[in-house]
């Protein structure tokens, strides 16, 4: 037994070394009021609703730490007393409502369990309310200025956008900035809200009262976010069949209790009068509604059809980042075994396809390198081309806890945005220079001799060939290329080369660009160079995928070269191991990638496509090709929640229940599976994405097996070496297991290559790739480098967040540009301005930023109608063919 022994009214317990008193009462099973105590947050101890008796002396339990072999007493007639006269004081501050029936406050429970009667509260009132917010309304005259939003907010979330104002017992909590919360820094991350004792903040609507921890009976389904890929555990809770609340679940493994605005408000979207739920099909020139048996026998049909025309590879899919592991596992075998091609791509094509080349080069496998977890005890993060604060918002807020706790941060981005306000030194590299940026740093390592020697001798290869070329990097030189003073550079690699456990953490301003995967492999460099990978000298390698399963589209093989767990469909043993599962014989040519597929179309070859779950025309570049390619293909078929873009080019739409009404798994960024589960059924008649698939290849005459997504994901387990240990049964007894998982009796691995690289000869391997300039460069026409990403309200073609209250919040689509460059093109903030690019043109409202360096605009691409893809080109990663988001060139006009 390990911890400090305590005695808590007469019951003996251990807890951690340096654990409260509170804890140890916990720990016993006793219930205290703690009205100003949460164990996520640094104790206040300022209500005095805690008190007992340690060793003889009255204490706060909360903020009393707990030493050995004390004894403590809760239950004595005068501490019962204390606590409530100390409880009694706070309600008597309060109008009747704190204590009114049915109320499922934190409060109201003590003051049941103390027997305080509800006419204790007896307060006039009189501060008012703010109800400005969209999802988070504040009662001010509820507040017992207990400080726990406050504390949640800077400590936990690390937005410092609360503030307790007024004097004593005037004293409520505000917005830091002053004036009404809407207006506020508040990013809705919903904590106030779950830590709120009184209800002073509450989520309005039907959610009311509905907290984390307390409130009403109701139905709770756990399931796993559909947004970003961080991957959070969310409880859904449910009322008469609809969604009331989501609340992030405090045992969820990444999130520990925390959310962000998409997981935990925007769910409206679901019942949005716009969702589709009937099939579609164009008739005549106009999508008209279908039955289901027309739209699948339509669409067998013109799959016949296609491959009559012109043979198997006539035929493509599109699958999704977005549906499921078992939905995806489904679609590729759809068209390996109905179809008879290996024409299947995902969208992490177009945003991580070069971190699974990169990282498959250097290390051996398709994932980041480290659980997420060890984060926590680097001592130095690189952030690289990610704005986790925004699109990552729990990863960004546990990054910011980490540097909060003092660790060191290096930021390497050309925008000041987000975790690079707290940086130690942030770099700001010209958009496309990613690669000269990580040889400086390199090079000063390997100057410095901060490079770990012992390490780079056993366990690595390639440092003659990367020592000659970085040669070539001295910080003058990649000073010249990047626009990165040299001393900063030195700066940053001292930091990163002198910490004891630094960690590598990495976004899409790495991979969107014409060398996305060369910058993949020179990050890895440093990190190979220091060996903190595969060893706990470090936190590796870890790419922040940008949707829920990025990861796990790929994991199942929806790629036109890799089948499940990543086996080469030109080797002939790995198509052997499918072909025995499946029965039939799978094609060893690999199939057309997503680009080449509108490629295909546009020339003719390509007949049928179907685009599961992704909006092509809103999110991919060079979005006028891209629609005229869907024109040219004879059946475009579109598995959608809403009429997108690309639904409008569609022959048929079919419409698809969401993340909230579906079963199967997804794949966080750490490699974790975590099951999905239907809270509410599909509305109308919706289908999942698994239903589908299994129809269509029953119209076709083909049983694809796999009854149910626990079947597939079995199915997928046989054919997986690396899957070989997973399965629903075991997710949901142990809520998260890592892949690599062979093994059903052995943990999955969290953090990889801790003996060996699973590289053919079991080395990492340095990459020499000399840096090369990207697909465009700015010049007298088009001066300007856009960049585009998130926002945080927002996510992707913002196909669900712009369908409920976060539109409220971000409603239009900025351009921002750098003051100096507003008044060289003389554009306003708030005026609407023009973007044109060699490829398209766009319309957007300016905003004047220091956010943004001269010579760079920045947007997002979360309002289609803004047109924001027909200005990106189509360069693309020459390994992957993931296009270059990150460098356009451009020049503004007032429209
Ligand atoms: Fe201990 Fe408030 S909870 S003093």
């Amino acid at each position: 037994m390990t911890g400090i022994a305590i005695e808590v009214d007469g019951t003996s317990v251990h807890v951690p070394e340096g654990a409260s008193l509170l804890t140890a009462v916990r720990a016993a099973g006793v219930e205290l009021p703690a009205l100003c105590s949460d164990d996520r947050l640094s104790p206040a101890g300022s209500c005095r609703t805690c008190l007992v008796r340690a060793d003889g002396r009255i204490a706060a339990a909360c903020v009393t730490p707990s030493s050995p072999g004390a004894r403590i007493k809760t239950t004595t007639d005068d501490l019962v007393r204390l606590r409530r006269d100390a409880v009694k004081i706070i309600v008597s501050a309060l109008p009747p409502e704190a204590l009114a029936e049915g109320n499922p406050s934190e409060l109201a429970h003590a003051c049941e369990s103390l027997g305080i009667a509800p006419e204790t509260a007896q307060s006039t009132g009189g501060r008012g309310r703010d109800d400005s917010h969209p999802y988070i309304h504040l009662d001010r005259d509820l507040c017992i200025a207990c400080g726990r939003c406050v504390r949640m907010c800077s400590e936990v979330q690390g937005t410092f956008a609360l503030t307790l104002v007024g004097r004593g017992g005037d004293t409520v909590v505000a917005p830091g900035t002053g004036g009404p919360w809407a207006a506020s820094d508040c990013v809705a991350c919903g904590g106030c809200v779950d830590t709120c004792p009184t209800g002073a903040i509450i989520q309005p609507g039907p959610a009311r009262g509905i907290t984390s921890g307390v409130g009403p009976a109701a139905a709770r389904t756990r399931t796993t976010c559909g947004y970003c890929g961080v991957g959070c555990a969310l409880d859904v809770v449910t009322q008469n069949g609809e969604v009331a609340a989501v609340l992030p679940a405090r045992d969820g493994p990444v999130n520990h209790g925390h959310a962000c605005v998409k997981g935990r408000f925007s769910h409206g979207f679901r019942t949005s009068p716009e969702r589709l739920t009937r099939p579609l099909l164009r008739r005549g020139g106009t999508l008209e509604p279908a039955g289901w048996d027309e739209a699948l026998a339509h669409v067998a049909r013109g799959l016949r059809a296609a491959v009559d025309a012109g043979g198997p590879d006539a035929v493509a899919a599109i699958s999704s980042a977005r549906a499921t592991n078992e939905d995806n596992y489904l679609v590729q075998k759809f068209m390996r075994v109905v179809i008879g091609t290996n024409n299947v791509d995902n969208c992490s094509r177009l945003c991580h396809s070069p971190s699974a080349a990169g990282l498959t080069a250097s290390f051996g496998l398709s994932g980041g390198t480290d659980s997420f977890d060890d984060v926590e005890r680097a001592d130095c993060l690189l952030v690289v081309g990610a704005n986790p604060v925004e699109a990552h918002p729990v990863v960004g807020a546990r990054l910011l806890n980490r540097v909060l706790h003092g660790a060191k941060l290096v930021v390497a981005d050309p925008r000041a945005v987000g975790l690079a306000l707290h940086a130690d030194v942030h770099l700001r590299p010209r958009p496309g220079t990613n690669v000269a940026l990580f040889h400086g740093l390199a090079h000063i390592l390997l100057a410095e001799r901060l490079a770990d020697e012992e390490f780079l001798r056993a366990r690595a290869t390639g440092l003659p060939e990367l020592t000659q070329l970085l040669a070539d990097y001295p910080p003058d030189r990649v000073a010249d290329i990047t626009g990165v003073p040299a001393p900063d550079l030195v700066a940053a690699a001292r930091l990163y080369g002198r910490a004891e456990r630094p960690a590598i953490v990495y976004g899409l301003g790495v991979t969107e660009h014409l060398h996305g995967t060369d910058g993949v492999r020179s990050l890895a460099n440093l990190a190979i160079l220091r060996g903190a990978v595969g060893t706990d000298r470090g936190y590796g390698v870890n790419p922040l995928r940008g949707q829920n399963n990025v990861q796990g589209a790929s994991d199942m093989g929806a790629l036109p070269d890799l089948l499940p767990g990543y086996g080469k469909v030109t080797d002939p043993a790995v198509r052997s191991r499918a072909e025995r599962v499946w029965g039939v014989t799978v094609p060893a040519r690999p199939g057309l990638r997503i680009p080449d597929m509108f490629a295909a179309a546009r020339a003719g070859d390509l007949r049928a496509l179907w685009v599961i779950g992704e909006d092509v025309c809103a999110t991919d570049p060079d979005a006028s090709h891209v629609a005229q390619a869907l024109d040219a293909c004879p059946l475009v078929v579109c598995n959608e929640l809403f009429l997108s873009e690309t639904a409008r080019h569609a022959d048929v739409v079919l419409p698809v229940a969401s993340w909230l009404e579906k079963d199967g798994t997804f794949v966080n960024f750490d490699r974790r599976f975590q099951r999905v589960r239907p809270a509410v059924p599909p509305p109308g008649e919706t289908r999942t994405d698994f239903d589908i698939v299994r129809a269509l290849a029953k119209a076709m005459g083909v049983d694809l097996g796999c009854a149910t997504p626990a079947d597939a994901l079995a199915e997928c387990a046989r054919l997986a070496p690396v899957f070989a240990g997973l399965s629903h049964d075991r997710l949901d007894h142990e809520g998260a297991v890592p892949w690599p998982c062979p093994d059903p009796d052995r943990p999955g691995e969290a953090k990889l290559y801790l003996e060996r690289f699973a590289t053919p000869d079991g080395l990492a391997h340095l990459a020499a790739t000399p840096y090369l300039p990207p697909g465009e460069e700015p010049d007298d026409s088009y001066p300007l480098v856009l960049v585009t990403g998130r926002r945080w309200a927002h996510y992707n073609s913002g196909s669900m967040t712009r369908r409920g209250g976060n539109l409220a919040l971000d409603p239009v689509d900025f351009l921002d540009l750098h003051p100096d460059d507003a008044a060289r093109y003389e554009v306003r903030g708030g005026e609407q301005v023009t973007v044109e690019s060699r490829h398209g043109r766009a319309r957007l409202i300016a905003r004047v930023s220091e956010q943004t360096a001269p010579g760079q605009v920045f947007c997002s691409f979360h309002f289609p109608a803004s047109g924001i893809n027909r200005l990106t080109s189509d360069h693309a990663d020459t390994v992957t063919s993931c296009p270059e988001y990150k460098v356009t060139a451009v020049r503004v006009a007032p429209p």
